[in-house]
């Protein structure tokens, strides 16, 4: 076996010439947000405008760039994307009609990789490579080793930004295809502006969770409010999707210290990490953090096996059933499922558990109540009324778990806007729920 140093050195290129090593019809794999490889992208999109490719097809999640296949139309069909979890630039190009969806609970994805694909590359930006030949995949756990598994040839950018997570996946340059170094600063997700609503919503929820609570935090304002209102709370661990800048400022005020686990004592698990500089900062080198596979992180059976689960995650709208849409406005896809559904079901499935969803109660300056009679025509259904156990607004709490048809809509018309309580009282008596 060759040393890794001249391992390295013998598979090191450019963007370009790893790009030349792509035929027609290639069907490429990246994982999400930081972990992009976006100089490779690039050099395969320029092949693509220069109609030396055709038929390339991209599978990834939650784009952190944006990537040729998703801002041009004109690529469609020499350079297409398929997402895992579109959101940004892959929204606007699955609604428009020139890029695609794979739907999916976010714990299943490593399985279909698994049974349904085989990939032809697998792209990856990871950490500079250690003195035993090794680059860490940095802030993906997530699929990255399903797709390292199910690829013919693996093309890493070697990044000196990336951080090392030496509790999380690794790959040996022996691996390895081609190397090309692209020393960019990693994305960053814009600082999410937090208003009085969202505040006053993170204070409700923040006093439905105990001292020695676990939490996991999805995506947006909401989340990110409710992190920041358990700054007072003692012992909190973390199991979580993904890592976020609340989860760090928690750590750092010493409100989360993991003590309480069941499982990894004094560590913080997570799936992939996505925000800020002073997240990657934290991973690097760092062993009290885990970064691992999302079969694993998001099972169900494995979230609910630490006590006291607390989940919170954001919508769109929700039925007076309780039946969640957070992936669709009416027919226009707003983006994947994401791990919701997995952290619904184990949150409430652990001793003490709960799991939230919240939202502010009106869209588009108060002229549209995101508590509805029926959810819009198009809607999709992300947790159904079987799964779903509180709703928040800035008007309160609904408790809709194990409670009757009439229950959840009395429950639900009370944290509706004041101005769309009479509405959703005439609808529901119109349709048959006893009020
Ligand atoms: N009717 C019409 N428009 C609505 C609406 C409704 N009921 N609810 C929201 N909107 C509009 C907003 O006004 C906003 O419009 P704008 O972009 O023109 O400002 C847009 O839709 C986005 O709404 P917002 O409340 O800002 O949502 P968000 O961007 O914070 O994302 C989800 C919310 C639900 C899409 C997000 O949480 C998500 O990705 N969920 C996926 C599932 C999940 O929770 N996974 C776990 C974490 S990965």
């Amino acid at each position: 076996m060759m040393y890794a140093q001249e391992d390295y050195q013998a598979k090191k290129m450019t963007a370009a010439q790893a790009a030349a090593l792509v035929e027609n019809g290639w069907l490429l794999g990246m994982d999400s947000s930081a972990a992009q490889t976006p100089a490779l992208m690039q050099a395969i999109a320029d092949r693509a405008y220069a109609g030396q490719l055709e038929g390339v097809k991209v599978q990834a999640l939650l784009d952190a760039y944006p990537f040729a296949y998703y801002m041009d139309p004109a690529l469609l069909g020499k350079m297409t994307g398929f997402s895992w979890f579109s959101s940004g630039a892959a929204r606007q190009a699955v609604n428009g009609g020139y890029a695609d969806l794979l739907p999916s609970y976010y714990r299943d994805i490593p399985s279909h990789i698994r049974r349904e694909y085989s990939y032809d590359a697998f792209c990856i930006s990871v950490s500079p490579m250690d003195k035993h030949g090794y680059f860490s995949f940095a802030t993906a756990g997530s699929y990255s080793q399903a797709m390292l598994d199910k690829a013919q040839r693996v093309f890493v950018e070697v990044n000196k930004y990336q951080p090392r997570a030496i509790r999380g996946g690794q790959i040996h340059v022996s691996q390895v295809t081609a190397i090309v170094e692209n020393d960019s600063p990693l994305p960053v997700l814009p600082p999410v502006k937090i208003d009085r609503d969202s505040e006053t919503i993170g204070g409700l929820i923040a006093e439905q969770i105990p001292d020695g609570a676990c939490v996991q935090l999805g995506i947006g304002a909401i989340p990110d409010a409710t992190g920041l209102a358990l700054r007072s709370k003692h012992d909190l661990g973390i199991h979580t999707e993904m890592f976020t800048d609340s989860m760090v400022e928690l750590i750092a005020c010493g409100a989360v210290n993991n003590s309480k686990k069941q499982i990894h004592r004094g560590r913080s698990v997570t799936t992939f990490a996505y925000g800020s500089q002073r997240i990657y900062d934290y991973i690097d080198d760092n062993p009290a953090i885990e970064i691992l596979p999302v079969e694993y992180v998001n099972d169900p059976a494995v979230i609910c096996r630490n006590d006291n689960m607390i989940s919170i995650n954001a919508a769109l709208e929700v039925d007076l059933f309780g039946q969640v849409c957070a992936e669709s406005v009416g027919t226009r896809h707003m983006s994947g499922t994401g791990g919701q559904v997995d952290f619904v079901r184990g949150a409430c499935q652990s001793k003490g558990g709960k799991s939230f969803i919240a939202f502010t109660s009106t869209a588009k300056g108060g002229t549209i109540s995101k508590i509805r009679s029926t959810l819009a025509p198009g809607a999709v259904v992300t947790t159904s009324k079987n799964d779903v156990d509180y709703i928040v607004t800035e008007y309160g709490v609904a408790h809709l778990r194990g409670r009757s048809l009439a229950e959840r809509a009395r429950q639900l018309i009370a944290i509706a806007h004041p101005d769309f309580r009479e509405e959703l009282a005439f609808e529901a008596k119109k349709r048959g729920i006893m009020l």
